[in-house]
């Protein structure tokens, strides 16, 4: 496989996404996160962070997201139809904030509200508009703290995250209080192996926000609209998950879901992932010139014939023996591949497998009315935003 030379065997071809301007739009906190870090410096921020998302971590952070789901349950989850992409926002927000911050939305209803509307704000940014900014040299946007969002939401992000910190960010583990026990002093920036500078731990917290929020968010929405569609599918997971308490370890077991989430992945396939060429290679016989950038579109494989018998059928047992997330998959990309794959693959199954085994053992899922096929979705952006050109409504209807 051609993609996996150039992201794994030919990684020391090919070490970031790219280097456009456009990496920087987001303003000078853009150079240190994790996504737009290059050599020494982004090795360091990933190999701390990747331990934050290991098993005892994630045993820990799934307490968080069991209140999160019954705080959901208690506000949100009614009989009236609901888009499933907003109701998913709503869930994948208040999760992110509690795993990254150990803010509970129970206990600060008001401020996740404004985290909330601010996210919006960020996420419906006219990215490719603001792209013309960049003609502005970097130095000087940097300098008047230019960014692609209204500066009002990135004082608010700054302000939120410095208190946090400030704080001494109690309550739980989370993210953020696990970068803060790893501070290095700037002047070590260049030496440590290990560890972040007060600035880095700014940027990669407003950046899980922007990596993990909608990314996520997608995903769940595809698979709540994808299991109104398919009752048998759904009944599955019932029957795995009625007589559960669904604590992290016994979820853990639970691997339907996993191919249920993988599957949702396949067939609503909504990334494309780049890479550039740091100098002059050949890739499969193929000359490559240093600045030249590779797109690969994972859609191209997800629904090849080839690779996926019946592809346009959604099928999560097409996974059965295979539902893990080890991203070693020959045909399957959904977090990306090799070592610039996304480092929080593991805790995005769990916020998701958290979510739809308690939905699941509590409503049965229906669609909404006159809503779209499966088949029949299709994709668009707004703002940053994955949106459908139909809305995906779907409603709950409490188990006897
Ligand atoms: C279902 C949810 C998610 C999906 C589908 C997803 C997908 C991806 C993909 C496709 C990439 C690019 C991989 C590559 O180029 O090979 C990526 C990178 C990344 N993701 Fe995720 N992601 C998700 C959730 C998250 C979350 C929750 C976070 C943070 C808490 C996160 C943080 C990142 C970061 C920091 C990178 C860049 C890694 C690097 O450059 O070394 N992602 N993600």
């Amino acid at each position: 496989m051609v993609w996996k030379d150039v992201c794994i065997k030919g990684f020391q071809n090919f070490t970031t996404r790219g280097r456009s301007e456009a990496n920087y739009a987001f303003g000078k906190m853009s150079p240190d996160w994790m996504t737009v870090a290059e050599g020494p410096k982004w090795k360091r921020i990933r190999n701390t962070i990747v331990p934050f998302f290991s098993g005892v971590r994630l045993k820990e952070t799934c307490l968080i997201l069991q209140d999160t789901y019954e705080h959901y349950d208690e506000k949100f989850i009614t009989t009236e139809e609901v888009e499933a992409k907003d109701f998913s926002a709503g869930y994948t927000l208040r999760s992110i904030l509690g795993s990254g911050y150990s803010l509970n939305a129970k206990e600060n209803n008001d401020l996740v509200e404004e985290v909330y509307r601010h996210s919006n704000i960020l996420f419906a940014t006219d990215f490719f508009g603001s792209l013309a900014t960049l003609i502005i040299p970097r130095w000087l946007r940097f300098k008047l703290n230019m960014t692609s969002y209204p500066s009002s939401t990135d004082k608010f992000f700054r302000d939120i995250i410095a208190q946090l910190m400030e704080s001494g960010n109690k309550g739980r583990t989370n993210l953020v209080s696990l970068m803060a026990s790893h501070v290095i002093d700037d002047s070590e920036m260049n030496t440590a192996t290990k560890g972040f500078t007060k600035d880095e731990i700014v940027a990669q917290a407003l950046l899980f926000q922007l990596a993990g929020q909608d990314t996520t968010a997608t995903v769940m929405s595809f698979l709540l609209f994808a299991l109104s569609k398919t009752p048998s599918v759904q009944n599955d997971i019932y029957n795995l998950v009625k007589d559960n308490d669904l604590s992290y370890d016994e979820l853990k077991k639970i691997k339907f879901i996993d191919a249920c989430i993988k599957e949702t992945q396949r067939f609503f396939t909504f990334l494309m992932l780049m890479r550039e060429a740091d100098q002059d290679c050949e890739v499969a016989g193929v000359k490559i010139e240093k600045g030249n950038l590779l797109m690969f579109l994972p859609f191209a494989v997800h629904k090849n014939s080839e690779y996926y018998e019946d592809p346009n059928t959604f099928n999560p047992h097409r996974f059965d023996g295979n539902e893990s997330n080890t991203l070693q998959d020959d045909y399957w990309f959904g977090f990306g591949i090799g070592p610039r794959s996304c480092p929080a693959v593991r805790w995005a199954f769990v916020a998701i497998k958290v979510f739809i085994a308690n939905v699941i053992k509590n409503y049965e899922i229906l669609p909404g009315e006159g809503t779209p096929e499966i088949d029949e979705i299709e994709m668009k952006f707004v703002g940053t935003q994955v949106k459908t050109t139909k809305p995906m409504n779907i409603r709950f209807k409490k188990r006897a």
